[in-house]
């Protein structure tokens, strides 16, 4: 989807995929990417997801990316940080304690930008993105972080009962993107419940992708 899909359904607040909570997926299976304290764990697509948080108070450091600045100005302004600003290489790097959220394009994302990052967290990113994307997408994401332990919640659902996003990324299609680089677990899958289980039916799963040794 184009930069300006996202930012009018923020300005719109046509955020159904905001969680009023840390998601339940990611408290149930965070502990099998056998983080060290004080590991980093890199969030793209974070949109203003109380995720970002739950994993700072599980004793790690986060770095997110977000197109939208309302939205991660919010996150730091709910928990009462001050964030510093500084503007490199297009994006915008808020930061405090132990929150660094990038506003900007995540392909616009360097790895020079980053330290050295232990596990990714994607929640509603790869399925937010069309087909055609993400394969380029997981490239990306690999490229960046060279291919370290991954927690991905996708859905799994008819394509045709509606248009995304989210998109419909059955295990199948992680697989095509990511079995070359890691061997792939479903942890677990439920149905699809909230707002999304009125447009279509089917199943939320929680992935492991563990890099392959
Ligand atoms: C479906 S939402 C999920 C947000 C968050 N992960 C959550 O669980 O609430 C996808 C988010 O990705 C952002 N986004 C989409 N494409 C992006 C890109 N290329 N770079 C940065 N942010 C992007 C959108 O603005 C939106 O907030």
């Amino acid at each position: 989807m184009e930069e300006s899909f996202w930012q009018e359904r923020w300005r719109e607040s046509r955020i159904g995929f905001h969680e009023g909570d840390a998601n339940t997926l990611l408290a149930r299976h965070f502990d099998s990417l056998n983080l060290a304290a004080g590991s980093t764990v890199l969030v793209p697509l974070c949109g203003k997801s109380f995720d970002l948080e739950w994993i700072a108070a599980a004793g790690h450091k986060v770095i997110g990316v977000e197109f939208n600045q309302g939205a991660v100005e919010e996150v730091f302004q709910r928990n009462g940080l001050t964030p510093e600003i500084v503007r490199i290489n297009g994006l915008t790097r808020y930061s405090a304690g132990a929150l660094t959220l990038y506003v900007g394009d995540f392909f616009e994302l360097t790895a020079d930008l980053l330290p050295p990052i232990h596990a990714i967290y994607d929640r509603a990113a790869l399925v937010a993105l069309p087909d055609p994307i993400r394969a380029r997408y997981a490239r990306h994401l690999v490229g960046l972080t060279g291919a370290v332990g991954q927690l991905l919640i996708s859905v799994d659902y008819p394509q045709e009962q509606m248009k995304g996003p989210p998109f419909s990324v059955p295990g199948d299609a992680i697989r095509a993107l990511y079995e070359d680089d890691y061997d792939i677990d479903c942890v677990e899958s439920r149905a699809i419940t909230g707002q999304l289980a009125t447009r279509c039916s089917g199943q939320e799963e929680a992935w492991r992708l563990s890099p392959r040794p």
